[in-house]
């Protein structure tokens, strides 16, 4: 990978992925397989590292951050499955592997998909139930969970995902290309990234800094992904190139044209690393992920 710290942050959160999984009966173990199947498939990680250094920089443990690290990277893990359904995009590959649905049958990738997301709130109210003598904390906590559930949901992802849907096969305007991606992809990983400063309690400047920097490097995101699914190689990416054309989707590149795409991604990563410099060495970590998603290959 192209940075050690980034490493940390991802070894630490594979390492402990799985501790997060609440105990499921005997008489459910499809749906255990099937879940640990989609998290252990690999990804790049990018919510809960980002999540865990917004928390750091804000001067909080990634002990203490971990299960909300987890939790987010369920609930990313449950979109994929969902994402990849025949009644949504129809993809047979995902992270170098058949998807879920292909292995475990679309009912239950559906549920597989319901149980990853209810875990994860499982995980965060089990982690606030710890500090209830202590109101600095859990209100740093309901925070940052109330940040997840709004970048998740019905004014976040979901959302995304719906006009995803409904822009399929239409011209889209530039308006609503925008809307979709900041909803269907800025919007979590924004939330990962406020999430980990109110882990830390971060300061009023710390925590607009970080969503600035958040938008920008959340929407050059999915801008890159548009960009990968014409140019990426299916091998190295793991999921299938060509898709969005083939589904008639609304992306950058079909709105502005390649050039223009490219050009959008690299004001969006100068903005990005703008916004963290003034950090010196401390934003250093954000400055370098955003350089690196935007030259990303997967
Ligand atoms: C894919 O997300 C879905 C989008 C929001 C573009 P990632 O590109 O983060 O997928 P993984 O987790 O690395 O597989
Ligand atoms: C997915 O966007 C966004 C999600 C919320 C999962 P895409 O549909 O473009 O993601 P890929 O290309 O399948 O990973
Ligand atoms: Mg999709
Ligand atoms: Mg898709
Ligand atoms: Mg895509």
């Amino acid at each position: 990978m192209f940075n050690k710290e980034y490493e940390r942050y991802k070894e630490f959160i594979e390492s402990h992925l799985l501790d997060f999984l609440p105990e499921i009966d005997r008489q459910s173990e499809t749906l255990y397989e099937s879940i640990k199947y989609s998290l252990t498939s690999g990804g790049k990680r990018i919510r809960p590292i980002l999540l865990l250094a917004a928390s750091e920089f804000c001067g909080c443990d990634i002990n203490s951050s971990l299960p909300y690290a987890a939790a987010v990277e369920y609930i990313h893990t449950y979109s994929l499955i969902h994402d990849d359904l025949p009644c949504m995009d129809d993809d047979e590959m995902r992270r170098g592997r058949p998807t879920n649905h292909m292995v475990f049958g679309q009912n239950i990738s559906i549920l597989a998909g319901d149980g990853l997301l209810s875990a994860a709130f499982e995980i965060m109210i089990k982690d606030m139930l710890l500090y209830f003598d202590d109101p600095l904390k859990l209100k740093c906590r309901v925070r940052a969970s109330y940040e997840i559930a709004k970048g998740a949901g019905c004014r976040g992802m979901v959302a995304g995902q719906v006009a995803d849907i409904e822009s399929q096969g239409r011209k889209c305007a530039k308006e609503y290309i925008e809307y979709i991606h900041l909803n269907k992809t800025a919007a979590l990983i924004v939330s990962c990234i406020r999430a980990g400063a109110y882990l830390g309690c971060g300061d009023k400047d710390r925590l607009k800094a970080l969503t600035d920097y958040g938008e920008a490097i959340g929407l050059g995101f999915q801008i890159s992904d548009d960009l990968l699914d014409i140019y990426g190689d299916t091998e190295t990416m793991g999921k299938c190139s060509g898709q969005d054309d083939a589904r008639s989707k609304c992306t950058f590149p079909m709105v502005y044209g390649v050039e223009e795409s490219k050009h959008k991604l690299k004001s969006l990563t100068d903005k990005a690393t703008d916004i963290m410099e003034p950090f010196y060495d401390e934003g250093e970590f954000f400055t370098a992920v955003a350089k690196h998603l935007a030259l990303r290959n997967k």
